[in-house]
């Protein structure tokens, strides 16, 4: 990675809101290059970095917060209504900020089910689980603010610390086959590492308000589990048919079974020109691997 603090020029102050797994990275990375960046949470944390907010009972930052902020990262879903948490109880703070730009983490669920075909940011979204509509109702809202946005849509997150590995190790593992039933998936460095490509090279690059991040390589849920089982030396449980799996997984888990697309990442890696840290799951999954036994 090139020297950004150069690139993006110093006095840059980054607002993460929702500190969850793709939220910390990002933080974390960005600080290492000499930036502050705050992170919100629900509760307060010890991190003296951290601030508190929670759209669910309006607890809202302190104007100290918003001090000579130029970025902000949103990694909050959708509220039970299908609102945007942010927007709902920032939008005016916001909007009188000098801000240069805003990130918000959406999902591939938008696109619907394209029965294993690709999909590009150029397909008209079709969700059909009743969470992908919220989230492309929240997409919407934020085009619609008029805010410097950029979404980015993401498949299944993985990296260090929750990937397959800790499903194996904590006995959540379920080994199901569905004929031809894909997915993609992203490691959470290449979400930063990406968001960070663009920005760096904000002022050469054609800007595109939504942007696939996914990895090269969709493929079987079986397969990657199968590469785990074998990097620990263990024998994959023997797989059970999606149909006779079906009754014992949850709602959610459920609707994550009855939606096969490829994500298409040709926007951001040939168009754009972002080389992947990880471009498929074998590389991502190495590295998972060797932060549980470094
Ligand atoms: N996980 C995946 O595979 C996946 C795939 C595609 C897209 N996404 C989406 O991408 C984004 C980032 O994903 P992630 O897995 O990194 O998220 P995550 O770990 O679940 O973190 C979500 C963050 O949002 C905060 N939050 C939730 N509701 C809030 C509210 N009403 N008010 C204020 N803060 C709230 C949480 O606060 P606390 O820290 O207090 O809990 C947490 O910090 C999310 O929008 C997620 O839905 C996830």
């Amino acid at each position: 990675m090139k020297n950004i603090a150069s690139l993006l020029g110093n006095k840059k102050k980054f607002l993460i809101l929702g500190c969850g797994f793709s939220g910390s990275f990002f933080a974390k990375t960005i600080r290492q290059f000499g930036y502050t960046a705050l992170t919100s949470s629900r509760s307060q944390k010890k991190d003296p970095n951290s601030f508190v907010f929670n759209s669910e009972n309006d607890i809202i930052p302190n104007e100290a917060i918003f001090d000579g902020v130029t970025h902000i990262l949103s990694c909050i879903p959708p509220d039970k209504n299908g609102k945007d948490p942010v927007l709902g109880s920032l939008t005016n703070k916001l909007k009188s900020l000098s801000l240069e730009w805003i990130g918000y983490l959406s999902t591939t669920g938008v696109y619907g089910n394209t029965k294993g075909n690709w999909v590009s940011e150029e397909d008209h979204p079709n969700p059909s689980q009743q969470r992908s509509q919220k989230r492309l109702n929240c997409e919407k809202e934020w085009i619609e603010s008029g805010l410097p946005v950029q979404i980015f849509r993401l498949p299944g997150i993985y990296g260090p610390g929750r990937s397959t590995f800790e499903a194996i190790k904590n006995k959540k593992i379920r080994v199901i086959f569905k004929k031809d039933q894909l997915f993609s998936r992203i490691h959470v460095a290449d979400i930063t590492n990406a968001i960070i490509y663009l920005l760096q090279n904000k002022n050469s690059l054609k800007f595109y308000q939504i942007i696939n991040i996914a990895d090269d390589e969709p493929c079987s849920q079986i397969e990657v589990i199968k590469y785990c089982y074998d990097l620990l030396g263990l024998e994959m449980p023997k797989p059970i048919f999606y149909e006779d799996a079906k009754s014992e997984l949850s709602a959610i888990a459920q609707s994550f079974w009855m939606e096969n697309r490829r994500v298409s990442n040709k926007l951001l890696c040939e168009t754009l020109g972002y080389k992947l840290i990880y471009k498929n799951y074998k590389i991502g999954l190495n590295n998972c691997f060797l932060n549980i036994y470094k």
